[in-house]
């Protein structure tokens, strides 16, 4: 088995913690996603997984072992280091061969993998080539054939993508997926990107300072976070003032402006308690239809253009939100200073507390 469990796993520097008690099981197969800002402590969760960190305390499992102890390369792991580029003074099929060297495989052998690891990453014929005759997306295919030629059980990418430019990215990221679903490899990828941890991921762990605070598919990180922070640090959130009305959880009203709407929330609310009201911007409806439980008057700010979409801000009594609507043919368009009513599905708004 090649599922990895990690308890309680803490990592301090002096008085700083890095990772503060994480604990997560990542199953066989999956792609999990890492996804938090600067700092959190991502890198250092996948290093003590792959034993270049030493826990302070904690364990990490891999299938039924207990590598706590094990060095890197006792663990069968496979790591693309952040920023980390292949070797400039060797070509393509020497770096590929790297690993394989070092485990002192007869040498034929070694040239089927490095063949076979140079097909799986779609660049055949590329084993005289050198770094400075490779793009950066090609040269990232070569970091990753250098790991999957030891036929890891398990692998782990630390931002693999952040040197590339936008459009590279876009590619790359189908590209990692589509293989690692290819392969069918337990893989840990560590990103600060919302959109690549949402596009390439079975379920992501959202961070923040040291700590693994909401577990989730894609879909449950994007429309049900916990957390404020969880909400505003993937896609945009229109986070407005409340206070609770009344009921809790999925049956519950906040006051805007001294208007009830009809949401979900947390348990254990006490009417009047200061709340915050989340709604994403493609969830405002402006000129919802009379059947909506939610309808808010409000006057158009501004409208900015986007091509695909176009974007409102709008006042809602003293507060301003933004709405987002797809710029179909026959979607009526607003000028500044319309008024409006607007409104949203309760079920697609979050009760947060601050
Ligand atoms: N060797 C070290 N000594 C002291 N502090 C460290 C060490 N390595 C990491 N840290 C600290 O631990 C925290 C987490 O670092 P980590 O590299 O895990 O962050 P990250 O989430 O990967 O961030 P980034 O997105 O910037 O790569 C940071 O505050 C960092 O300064
Ligand atoms: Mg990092």
């Amino acid at each position: 088995m090649s599922d990895i469990q990690l308890k309680q796993l803490t990592k301090s520097y002096g008085n700083h913690v890095a990772v503060a008690g994480i604990d997560l099981h990542i199953a066989e197969g999956e792609f999990f996603s890492l996804l938090g800002p600067s700092g959190c402590g991502k890198s250092t969760t996948l290093r003590m997984i792959a034993g270049f960190v030493q826990p302070t305390s904690g364990e990490v499992l891999i299938g039924s072992d207990d590598v706590t102890a094990l060095p890197p390369e006792k663990r069968d792991i496979g790591i693309v280091f952040q920023n980390y580029a292949i070797f400039p003074h060797m070509n393509v099929a020497d770096n590929i061969a790297f690993g394989l060297k070092l485990r002192k495989r007869p040498r034929e052998e070694i040239r089927k993998q490095v063949t076979h690891a140079l097909t799986q990453v779609g660049l055949s014929g590329y084993e005289d080539r050198y770094q400075r005759q490779l793009s950066g997306g090609e040269q990232q295919r070569v970091a990753l054939a250098r790991v999957l030629v030891t036929e890891p059980r398990i692998l782990l990418l630390d931002e693999p993508l952040s040197a590339l430019d936008k459009s590279l990215r876009e590619e790359m990221k189908y590209w990692i997926k589509g293989l690692q679903k290819k392969l069918g490899i337990t893989t840990v990828y560590v990103t600060h990107d919302q959109d690549e941890a949402l596009t390439m991921s079975d379920r992501i762990g959202v961070m923040q300072k040291a700590q693994v605070v909401q577990v989730g598919t894609p879909q449950d990180i994007y429309e049900r976070p916990k957390t404020l922070f969880v909400t505003t640090f993937i896609g945009h959130s229109n986070v407005m003032d409340a206070t609770v009305g009344s009921g809790a959880g999925q049956d519950m009203t906040v006051l805007i402006d001294g208007k009830p709407v009809p949401t979900r929330g947390p348990e254990n609310l006490a009417p009047g308690q200061a709340i915050k009201l989340v709604v994403r911007p493609e969830n405002v409806l402006i000129g919802p239809d009379e059947t909506m439980p939610i309808r808010l008057p409000a006057t158009v700010l501004s409208e900015t253009y986007q091509g695909a979409l176009v974007r409102y801000h709008l006042a809602v009594g003293g507060q301003e939100i933004v709405a987002e609507r797809q710029n179909q043919s026959g979607n009526e368009r607003f000028d500044p200073g319309t008024p409006v009513m607007i409104g949203w599905d309760p079920h697609r708004s979050e009760a947060l507390v601050a």
